[in-house]
């Protein structure tokens, strides 16, 4: 989707603290001669109450970030906070427990369950962590992603776009501090997009979340407070207080200057989905926060089509790091996976 109209920054001078920060955040999948560095020795901090865009080149390692900020996905090399908490060799539990409590992920794929239903989806995560939701919040979330017609509906009953949106409501109805979305507007229409992105800006500017979006997608960009750009896995330019009209510009001379260079040794190639064998081995769990025997993921729903059940094999991670929660079955408390499992806490 396209998203030109620019939203109105609050401009706020006092410093608000940082919801989360990483020194020298390395990231290698595989090793030897066919290595990739997916993040090479980051430094960032993410402004606390701010809405902070990630933009780059496919394959420059903006998931990357975004599931290792968010205590997804283990490091290389390097540290990284959540507030005051590091991550970083926190015990699988009391990771866990932080990420359930603070942290709201919307994945670029969605991770939603074939087997429950979009309400059962978006309250999933609170199901899990026996919380009750807030629910005048919860039917405000419906309302203003649309989808109060939609809730019985299981997600491959819904469009790419109506399962993007009930992944944002999932991410939302607990209000979590800090929301991480990954190009959460990419399959959506300008309107629904359009809604996403206020409503990401209103959870900052009225509740006092933190907000991290990939995009792609210059105007999308431009509802945010601060564009960092990524190439080759490094920060290598920020933009405040960015228009559409002046991300695009930046973007611009970042293709020029690309095409004048030659690609750097080592550099990432374009994201690929990883050929099957390679995908369960090189991808190490989230600190053990990954169950070994987990069973069936049936949530490795790509963006705009729901994988059917039978054709995901057991034990497959998905292309975004995150194995999906077990087997669910919309009847029975048990049914809702592991409260350890990290794609249920999104
Ligand atoms: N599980 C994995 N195994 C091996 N390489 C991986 C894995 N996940 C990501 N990579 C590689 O790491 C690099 C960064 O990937 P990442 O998904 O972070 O890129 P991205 O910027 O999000 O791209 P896109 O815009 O296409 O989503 C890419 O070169 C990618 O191929
Ligand atoms: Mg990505």
């Amino acid at each position: 989707m396209s998203t030109s109209a620019s939203a109105p920054h609050t401009e706020r001078t006092e410093p608000v603290g940082v919801a989360a920060r990483a020194r020298g955040l390395t990231k290698a999948y595989g090793s030897g001669e066919t290595a990739v560095i997916a993040l090479d020795a980051v430094d960032v901090d993410i402004a606390r109450q701010r809405f902070t865009a990630v933009m780059g080149p496919s394959g420059s390692g903006k998931s990357t970030l975004m599931h290792t900020l968010a205590g997804l996905d283990s490091v290389s090399a390097g540290q990284v906070w959540l507030g005051e908490t590091e991550i970083t060799g926190l015990k699988d539990r009391e990771l866990t427990q932080l990420r359930r409590d603070r942290v709201g992920f919307m994945f670029q794929s969605f991770n939603l369950i074939p087997t429950l239903n979009a309400r059962e989806n978006i309250t999933l995560p609170m199901d899990i962590a026996g919380k009750r939701p807030d629910t005048e919040w919860l039917e405000h979330v419906i309302d203003t992603l649309g989808l109060r017609d939609r809730l019985r509906h299981r997600p491959a009953q819904l469009s790419g776009g109506q399962q993007q949106r009930v992944a944002c409501a999932r991410a939302l109805a607990s209000r979590p501090e800090l929301i991480f979305a990954d190009e959460p507007t990419g399959n959506l229409d300008s309107r629904a997009g359009l809604e996403v992105l206020g409503f990401l800006r209103e959870a900052v500017d009225s509740l006092g979340q933190t907000v991290v979006m990939v995009t792609h997608d210059p105007g999308a960009a431009g509802h945010s407070d601060l564009v960092l750009f990524l190439a080759d896995g490094r920060i290598v330019d920020e933009m405040p207080r960015p228009t559409a009209e002046g991300v695009l510009e930046r973007m611009k001379r970042f293709d020029a200057l690309q095409g004048a260079r030659p690609a750097p040794e080592g550099a990432a190639p374009p994201r690929q989905p990883a050929p099957e064998s390679t995908v369960p081995t090189a991808q190490p769990a989230p600190e053990g926060a990954v169950p070994t025997a987990h069973p069936a993921p049936e949530a490795a729903a790509p963006p705009t089509q729901p994988v059917p059940e039978s054709t995901v094999p057991p034990g497959r991670a998905t292309p975004e790091g995150a194995v999906p929660p077990a087997r669910a079955t919309p009847d029975g408390p048990e049914a809702h996976g592991s409260p350890d499992d990290p794609a249920t806490q999104d």
